[in-house]
Order: C-alpha cells, then structure tokens, then sequence
C-alpha cells in the first residue's frame, strides 16, 4: 500500500514515495551498507520500490489514521515530510503517541556514519526531521556518531579519519538546530565503556553470525568488527545505556523507550534490536523511517557523498548550487520547448520538483507549481530556477547557523552530562 499523506486530495498527488512501478524491480537491494532498486532488463537503473519495501521489512505505512492521532495528541500539524510521503513508515510509532499522551518519558535515538569532511543535503533530511520531533516532543535526544562502523566498513578510512569526519559532521549536525539542553551526540570511539558498553555486550550475546548474513547481506569475508558492530547501533536504543541522562535506577530506566527517526536502509539494525529487547528485559524502540533523497541524476541514484556531481553539498556556495542542477537535475520536461508546452512535464521524474517537495515548506505554492508544469505551462528552465532558490535559501541559512558554531559549543554537545526537559525538570546527577 502506498504511504498516503493525510491532507488535502491535491497533495496527494505530491507523495514521492510511491512513485515506483510496481512490476519492474528486479533485484532490489536496501541494506545498511547498499542501497540499490536493481535494473531493468536494459540495464537501466530502477527507483527504489518503497511499498514493496515496507512489505518486506514487515513495518507499517505511515497512514492518514496515525498522522491525524499524531496531529490529535501533540497539537501540531504533521511536518511536511510527513504529509507528502518522505516520511513514509513506521513500527509502533502509536505506542510513543500513547506515551506522550500520558506524559511517561521516552527519548530519541538517531545517527550518523563519518564518511566524510562535509554532509549533503540528503544527509540532513533525517536530522531536520528529528530536530522537529524533539520541538514538538520536548524529550532528550541521542545522537551516535559511527567512527567505530565507518572505520570497519572501509578500507580507506583509518581511525583518524573517522574521528575527523565525526568532529566535522558533528558541527554539520549541531547547526541543523538541536537544543543543547536536551542533545547528546557521542562517538562511539570516545563515549563506549561502562553502562553502553554492558549494552553491548548483552545485545551481542544474543545476536547469532546466522541473523546477521541474511539481513545485513553480510557473508564470511566480511571482517568481524562489521559483524559486533550491529549490536552496538542496537545497544543505544536502550536508555541504561546512558547514565548520565536517565539516572542508574536499573529496572525504572529499562522502561523507557525510545523512538528512532531513520533512512528506511536503517531498519535491519533495529528490526534485530526489537527481536531481542524484551527477552532482555528492554522495551522495543519504535521507529518512523524516511525515504532517500534522489541524486541529481534522477530516481534510481543515491547522492554520493563521494561523488561531487551527484549532491549538493551543505558547504557548496550558492552559485556552484545553481551551476549543479542547471547542469546535472535530470529534468521530467518535454524534450523541446514545444513539446513541453504541449504535452507538459513528469514531476514524478524531475529532480528539481522533487526537491521542491523536499524543501518547500508551502503546499499550496507546491502544488501550483505542479500543475503548472504539468500542464507545460511552467517550463523547466523556471521549474529549475524556483529549485535553486529554494536550495541556495536552505544551503545559506545552514551555513550561517554553521559559521557559529565552534570547537567548544561541539565538545558541550559531546560532553556525558544530564539533560534538561520538560518531563525532568531535576535532571540526573551523573
Ligand atoms: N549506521 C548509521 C549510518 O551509517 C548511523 C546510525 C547509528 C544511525 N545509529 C543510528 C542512523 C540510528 C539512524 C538511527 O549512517
């Protein structure tokens, strides 16, 4: 079933997620470590196929009955991503809506690998989103930096680099906007020991080299930190994990739970998680899963953060903004200008419209602009040209959020210390 937005009939049509043709994908591949929605008989990259997805994942579409309980019981309207299919899925998401609704705690959970000295714009999708839920939430944030997974899963990248990239890319995420009183962001080099790491070890007991080959894609070349590492991503769903925030009376924090805002690639680390969590005596994080940000090449491409022409780069300036998706945005138009005008273009296809539905916060404006183009009324060239503001807006107002903030303000957000929220107005002593 599609992920079928709750608002209006008109921005239904807007819904990326389900832009897939149902028959084609052949080979579809998504795994932590490879994204891919396979080729067709031509050789010719494939969409991911998100409902199919879902389905195989066995997680729950992201329905107009839990966006409006989600509207009903936090009083905000649900965030664009979720309105228009980029936050598509979920598991047990009404769980954490039954919490909040009786005031019990519950945190969040999200991360990043360091693969590199700057993020793009699809990086930041899951972090804008998690910002917004810790807004709407008023609850504590984790946040894991995988040095350790990234040192492991490449042969380029030494422990030094990794410890570089998570220094950068913690700056990238602390000026997406997180509230330090209630964020905690954690290498997994510095921060494991102790509580987490007792974590660890108890998620890693229970995790057979049988579970993980199949669901990670993993075989016996793979090195054997790849395989610990899951147990690890796992182990930060768990709120004894962090002492500092949650206190140490053992059987009382055990009880929270936590809620996991992801790319959808994410998944297998926590649908493992969840298989294990109450026999350890946890409760199941829920999670509420986003679809990728299409490359500049079109649908069937993943921005690459190694591959400059495929993203737009949080620290590219605003021209070479206009320049990549004049030149690469692979464009649902007509072939001709007259073409265009008669038989209008494909939104479901063009990467400038899709990133407008990314990062144009107004639906109506959103909406006329589709139709517009549809009809070939609007040509690509404008379609473009509306693109590129809107991404040089979103580009700029981060990179001046990201000027302000220094080694100290980073090395604060990284520091084990209690967090202040609501439903803890006398925080934790350590
Ligand atoms: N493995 C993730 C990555 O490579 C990083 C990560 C760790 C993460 N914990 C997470 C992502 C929890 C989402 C939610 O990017």
């Amino acid at each position: 079933m599609a992920a079928e937005p709750v608002q209006t009939p008109a921005i239904a049509d807007l819904s990326i997620a389900d832009q897939a043709p149902e028959t084609k994908a052949t080979g579809q591949i998504v795994t932590p470590f490879d994204v891919s929605g396979g080729v067709d008989e031509t050789g010719k990259l494939l969409p991911v196929d998100y409902d199919k997805l879902i389905q195989q994942f066995g997680a729950t579409p992201l329905t107009p009955d839990i966006l409006e309980r989600f509207e009903k019981v936090t009083g905000h309207r649900p965030h664009r991503f979720m309105r228009r299919g980029i936050v598509f899925s979920h598991r047990e998401l009404n769980k954490i809506l039954d919490r909040h609704e009786k005031g019990q705690p519950f945190y969040l959970y999200t991360g990043r690998g360091p693969s590199s000295d700057s993020m793009h714009v699809g990086h930041t999708v899951p972090f804008e989103f998690t910002k917004w839920l810790q807004d709407v939430f008023d609850v504590p944030l984790v946040i894991m930096m995988t040095d350790d997974e990234k040192f492991m899963h490449s042969q380029k990248i030494e422990v030094e680099d990794a410890k570089r990239f998570t220094k950068a890319n913690a700056k990238d995420i602390v000026a997406v906007g997180f509230d330090m009183k209630k964020t905690f962001i954690f290498s997994d080099f510095d921060f494991i020991g102790g509580a987490f790491y007792e974590n660890i070890c108890r998620m890693a007991k229970r995790i057979t080299i049988n579970q993980i080959r199949g669901t990670f894609g993993f075989n016996d070349s793979n090195n054997i930190g790849e395989f610990h590492f899951c147990a690890t991503q796992s182990a930060a769903a768990f709120a004894t994990s962090f002492p500092h925030i949650f206190g140490t009376d053992r059987k009382k924090v055990a009880s929270i739970p936590c809620l996991i805002p992801c790319a959808i690639d994410q998944d297998p680390y926590f649908r493992q998680c969840r298989e294990h969590a109450e026999r350890m005596k946890f409760k199941k994080p829920s999670l509420i899963h986003a679809i990728f940000l299409p490359a500049l090449q079109g649908p069937g491409s993943k921005m690459s953060a190694s591959i400059d022409s495929s993203a737009i780069f949080m620290n590219d300036t605003p021209n070479k903004i206009k320049n990549k998706i004049n030149k690469f945005a692979f464009s649902g138009g007509g072939a001709t200008a007259e073409l265009h005008r008669e038989f209008g273009g494909n939104s479901k296809v063009d990467v400038p419209f899709q990133y407008l539905t990314f990062f144009l916060e107004d639906d109506e404006e959103l909406e006329r602009i589709r139709t517009s183009y549809e009809k070939g009324e609007m040509l690509t060239g404008e379609l473009k040209q509306r693109c590129i503001e809107e991404l040089q807006k979103y580009v700029v107002a981060f990179q001046e959020r990201r000027a302000k903030v220094t080694d100290e303000i980073v090395a604060e957000y990284m520091r084990p210390r209690p967090l202040e929220w609501k439903g803890n107005p006398n925080p934790v002593v350590a």
